[in-house]
């Protein structure tokens, strides 16, 4: 068992075990009304949606179940949620437990973050991505018409039980999709290496995660040092967005790491072996690394991406493994880089 405390607005524990026989002595004693509402989806309810159920036998527990997949964190799920809460007379003492990915985090804890003005959220990641991410940091949301993520809260959850028992069930992509932010954090510090990637564990999930709360603890609301979460995000978005978001998101962050390397290849004048590792690092989640879109194309999305500060952007850029630093440079200078990048293909 692992376990890591956050001290942001609000202090947590994050439990880490290989199944939920601490889930007891970890969480009951945060849940203290008489009623439980556990939110997940249909998949994960068909798998999960009565593991916890023995622990609250003295609680009332509804479900609230939502379909599965990114078209599901919405605003009309977000009011069916928060009705069901009301409609069932939940008060500010009763407790809300996402159990899900990364989908059911968001409007979970929106939801949790919103109804009464707050009430207390438990946290209980599915996926890998959720594991080593979306579960710890407050960031909730869903989605609106005019993009993902739109609307949103930052509200901590009051316990994250990482259970890593449920990624028995995870489709290889999902493993692939949460394996595109282990890569992230192991650009972001060398206490993740790249043969630890290899065991998909709890140490491997707790070393993420202690770069995840160390980062969060420092700079909760991102107006500073927690953009370096967003290392291989600027081009993964727009590569996303460009995809139709046929691609994965952990797919999309794998190629836009490759650029993040190439463009501070260009930035720092890199040596050829310090780049043979970063790339030795980006195969080790075998992702398809080709990337099908243009410089144009990419500078495009970039340029309407909300993070732009007029004609620049604050870009993650690393002078060697585990050595990240946010740069704030021109998206010209994006699109030209990536041009000489392509160019260096065409040489062969
Ligand atoms: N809040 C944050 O800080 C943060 C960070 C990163 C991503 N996100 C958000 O997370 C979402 C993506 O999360 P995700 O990748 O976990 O996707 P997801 O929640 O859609 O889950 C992916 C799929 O896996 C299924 N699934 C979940 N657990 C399973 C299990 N144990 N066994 C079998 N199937 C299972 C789900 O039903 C779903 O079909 C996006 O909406 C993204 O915006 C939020
Ligand atoms: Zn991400």
């Amino acid at each position: 068992m692992y376990e890591l405390k956050v001290r942001a607005s609000k202090t947590y524990d994050i439990t880490i075990a290989e199944d939920l026989s601490l889930f007891s002595e970890r969480i009951l004693p945060l849940v203290k009304g008489a009623s439980v509402a556990i939110i997940t989806d249909d998949k994960v309810m068909g798998f999960y949606g009565g593991a916890l159920d023995g622990f609250f036998a003295a609680k009332r527990v509804i479900k609230i179940v939502i379909k599965r997949g990114e078209k599901s964190k919405n605003a009309t799920n977000y009011l069916k949620i928060i009705n069901a809460l009301a409609e069932n007379g939940f008060t500010r003492a009763d407790t809300v437990i996402a159990l899900g990915g990364g989908v059911v985090g968001d409007i979970a804890g929106f939801a949790a973050s919103t109804y009464m003005r707050g009430i207390t959220l438990i946290a209980v990641p599915t996926t890998l991505l959720a594991m080593v991410d979306s579960s710890v940091g407050g960031k909730t949301a869903i989605d609106l018409k005019a993009g993902k993520n739109l609307c949103g809260t930052f509200y901590q959850p009051s316990a994250v039980y990482v259970n890593t028992g449920f990624l028995k069930t995870l489709p290889v992509k999902e493993i692939k999709n949460g394996l595109g932010e282990v890569i992230k954090y192991a650009f972001l510090s060398d206490t993740v290496k790249r043969e630890d990637i290899r065991d998909i564990n709890a140490a491997l999930i707790y070393k993420c995660l202690k770069i995840k709360r160390d980062i969060v603890e420092k700079d909760e609301k991102e107006s500073g040092c927690r953009a370096l979460l967003n290392f291989g995000h600027t081009v993964g978005h727009a590569i996303e967005k460009l995809s139709g978001y046929r691609l994965s998101h952990g797919a999309c962050v794998a190629r836009g790491m490759v650029y993040a390397v190439e463009i501070s290849r260009r930035i720092y004048g890199l040596s050829d072996e310090t780049v043979a590792r970063m790339y030795a690092l980006l195969t080790s989640g075998k992702h398809d690394l080709s990337c099908g879109y243009c410089a144009e194309s990419i500078a495009r999305q970039i340029t309407a991406d909300k993070k732009r500060y007029g004609d620049s952007v604050n870009f993650v850029a690393v002078k060697d493994l585990g050595k990240a630093e946010i740069v704030k440079i021109k998206i010209s200078d994006i699109e030209k880089m990536i041009k000489d990048y392509e160019n260096s293909f065409k040489s062969f």
